[in-house]
């Protein structure tokens, strides 16, 4: 079989639009005359480049090429994507590249892919699977030149954004235009786009819109051993997907994964195992438990600095405040060493999800040199979330410190709370933390826990995330998907009973489903935007409360990192500075007070400066900025109408806080008495206000956004509402029929009598 060309070029465009169709240059008009195709004609021995990429790949069968062929074509001397000559930065990566345990097995890799329909593919972390397969691909799905593209998931943003940059690198084009991303609110695609690198979760809203994912020929699910929420949805999704469509090949790609179960649940798809090329890794742990994980992880590091061979380290804590804290006690201490000479010089660098790529990119920076010719050696020492443990590759690691925890989603359906814990990590996340070392030459992990607790405290692989989560948003994305019966829909793991029912009431609450559990139009309104159902429909009903720019901005800040900044030695100022922008009523005013003043001329002449000076992210309120971009365009093409309630009027703070209650009636809490605690409606928890919040006047009733569990419970992000708000504007939820006999029921009854006995005066003074 060969290829049918079809190519489009634009006509001259002084005379029309027409477009000429030409057939394998033959029919229609001459490709001689053609000044399009001018490149076709090499007898003339031009010496201008192919404007069009296909050419260098014309004669390759689809579904039929070796790796020869492939090897071929990469060496140039044109890009055989893009028709341009290859750079040098090019050639001495594809020498690198050639290197990787994948390329060993290309042909292998080829034979499978050409005859299944379904793969899985295991290589060893670092083996080169998720910037080569991709690749290998292309060479022999020429998605090009059928109008599809190659795309490629992860359950990471920041792997998705550096691993599209780095390919991008490899294959000499610019990042965007061949080789692009797609992550939440930011598109980095053109048309010209062969291979997209994606979140997972953003293949989904994509499925959304086309069942069938139409767009794409390939579609790899990488990191597939993660079982992130969005990867289970696809992978339930592609599993009928692909009986549908007999020209998409899917590819499920891990590093670590139970093979078998994989390939049971993809319909027996045949496996392709890449054996890695990582050198022993020694493993020790401590005698003891330790108490302090920080602490004792601070003590690892410097002691392997100051004793052991040259190498880099790398350091798995928690999160982003934790990972900055430490660099910044590491760095001293170390710098306290190279003065008493016991140390070489230490460079160390945080890496978490939110750091902005270019700073990200810092990681790759060699080691610094020792402080003098032969002395002791100078390190890199690396501390990261987990993002290190898969996608992110850092060659050079020599030691790894594991003290065994990590930030992990859980989810409690009887409470309907789901936060980020701090819990230990799984057997399989040691293991691969440990891999991360030895990939250079030997190396050594530092567990800082027991042998035994690893033995037999430490679960065999992390639960998969749709055991863990609050499935509201899921279950809208499924009704939307087309899915009737989600209790039949094949997942790997299903959910609890209880968990799926929890996410019907809510939505059912929330007026996205009706009650025979189908889709209403609000619920398919909610389900265009990314966010999650309460935060959509606190957006799409905003215009009924006259604030809907408002409620957009603040649904932009709502969704980015936190906009205030809170240095450990500066406390005071920050919040002093704080207190600049709170409005008593509550933490989601004074952000949108931030927002506005942010906004403002005095702020943009320098913002950067200005945020600094304000004790406020840069980042976060920039992004914050693209988002509110984003939604807008998605509210304006669903016509939803954009405005505000003039400043002046008094009610401008009241509408946006009864707006607040139309999305977050179901995360209210009530005032103990007059105490300093508060108790949540219905699910009757028992929380304080976060420390963090700016609420002055102890309200009664607050709306919160965010449910935290430390040690105490906490609600943050919170604002004053009232009662008499709840009852009309929520009366399903708030029907007092429904409540248990308590406190907040005889509250709320009080507030209903009062409502009432107005009415009724009212009514009687007519
Ligand atoms: N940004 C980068 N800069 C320099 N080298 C890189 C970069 N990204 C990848 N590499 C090199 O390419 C190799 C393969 O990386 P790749 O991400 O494809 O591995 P992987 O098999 O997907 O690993 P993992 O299981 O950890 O995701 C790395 O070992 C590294 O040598
Ligand atoms: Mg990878």
């Amino acid at each position: 079989m060969t290829i049918k060309r079809d190519t489009y070029e634009d006509d001259d465009s002084s005379s029309s639009n027409k477009r000429v169709k030409v057939e394998n240059g033959s029919n229609g008009v001459k490709k001689e005359e053609n000044p399009y195709l001018a490149h076709w004609n090499d007898e003339s021995g031009s010496k201008n480049e192919p404007s069009n990429s296909a050419d260098l790949l014309y004669s390759f069968k689809r579904h039929g090429t070796t790796a020869k062929q492939a090897h071929d074509a990469e060496d140039g001397p044109l890009n055989p994507f893009t028709g341009k000559s290859l750079s040098s930065n090019y050639m001495s990566i594809l020498k690198k590249r050639r290197d990787l345990p994948v390329h060993q097995q290309r042909d292998d890799f080829l034979s499978l892919y050409q005859s299944s329909q379904i793969l899985v593919f295991v290589g060893e972390t670092g083996s080169g699977k998720t910037t080569q397969i991709p690749q290998f691909v292309l060479f022999d799905d020429l998605p090009h030149l059928n109008n599809k593209m190659v795309a490629c998931t992860q359950p990471r943003r920041v792997a998705a954004m550096s691993v599209a940059q780095r390919v991008a690198e490899e294959m000499d084009v610019n990042l965007g235009e061949e080789v692009g991303y797609s992550i939440r609110f930011e598109d980095k695609t053109g048309p010209n786009t062969m291979l997209k690198y994606m979140t997972d979760g953003m293949l989904l809203r994509e499925a959304m819109h086309d069942n069938n994912l139409s767009r794409y020929s390939t579609i790899i699910l990488d990191e597939a051993h993660e079982r992130t929420l969005a990867t289970d949805i696809l992978m339930g999704l592609l599993k009928e997907v692909v009986l549908r469509r007999k020209d998409l090949k899917l590819i499920i790609m891990s590093a670590t994964l139970d093979a078998t179960k994989f390939q049971r649940y993809f319909h027996d798809a045949p496996l392709l195992a890449v054996p890695g090329r990582t050198h022993a890794v020694e493993i020790f742990y401590t005698p003891e438990p330790e108490r302090d994980y920080v602490e004792a992880s601070l003590r690892t590091v410097l002691q392997i600095h100051a004793t052991e061979k040259e190498g880099d380290i790398l350091l798995f804590l928690t999160g982003e405040e934790e990972i900055e804290d430490t660099c910044r006690k590491l760095t001293m201490e170390a710098q306290e060493l190279l003065r008493d000479g016991a140390a070489g010089p230490l460079q160390v660098y945080p890496l978490y999800g939110t750091l902005p790529p270019a700073q990200q990119q810092k990681i790759f920076n060699p080691a610094p040199p020792p402080a003098t010719p032969g002395g002791p050696p100078g390190r890199k020492c690396i501390i990261s979330t987990n993002i290190a443990e898969t996608s992110l590759t850092i060659d050079g690691i020599v030691y790894v410190v594991d003290p065994g925890f990590s930030k992990q989603k859980v989810y409690n359906p009887r409470i309907r709370v789901e936060s980020l814990l701090v819990s230990p990590i799984s057997k399989a996340s040691a293991q691969q933390r440990a891999g991360r070392a030895g990939r250079t030459r030997p190396g050594k992990c530092f567990r800082l826990y027991t042998e035994a607790a690893f033995k037999k405290e430490l679960i065999e692989q992390t639960y998969p995330e749709v055991l863990r989560s609050n499935l509201a948003s899921t279950v809208l994305e499924l009704k939307k998907l087309g899915v009737e019966d989600l209790v039949h829909f094949d997942l790997m793991d299903p959910p609890a009973p209880e968990t799926l029912m929890r996410a019907l009431e809510e939505l059912n609450y929330l007026a996205c489903l009706d009650d025979e559990g189908d889709l209403t139009t609000l619920g398919r309104l909610a389900s265009e935007f990314p966010l999650d159902p309460a935060l959509a429909v606190m957006l799409i009903t905003s215009p009924e409360f006259y604030c809907s720019n408002e409620i957009l901005s603040l649904t932009a800040l709502l969704s980015v990192p936190q906009i205030f900044v809170r240095p450990a030695n500066n406390r005071k100022a920050a919040d002093e500075m704080k207190e600049l922008f709170a409005h008593p009523d509550g933490d989601h005013l004074t952000m949108l007070n931030v927002y506005h003043a942010f906004k403002g001329a005095e702020a943009q002449a320098n913002p950067k400066q200005w945020c600094h000076d304000h004790f406020l992210s840069f980042r976060a309120l920039q992004q914050a900025d693209n988002v509110r971009l984003q939604l807008k365009r998605i509210m304006e093409r669903e016509e939803l109408e954009l405005m505000s309630t003039p400043f002046e009027n008094k009610k401008y703070y009241e509408n946006i806080r009864r707006a607040l209650v139309a999305g977050f009636f179901m995360q209210v809490a009530k005032r103990d008495g007059t105490g300093k605690t508060y108790t949540t409606v219905k699910d009757e928890q028992s929380v304080l206000l976060h420390p963090s919040t700016v609420l002055a006047q102890d309200s009664e009733w607050v709306v919160y956004n965010e449910f935290v569990l430390t040690t105490k419970n906490y609600i943050r992000t919170v604002t004053g509402v009232k009662a008499e708000w709840l009852l009309d504007i929520a009366p399903v939820y708030y029907d007092l029929d429904e409540f248990k006999k308590g406190d907040v029921k005889t509250a709320l009854q009080r507030t209903a009598m009062k409502i009432k006995r107005t009415n009724e005066m009212k009514a009687g003074r007519r």
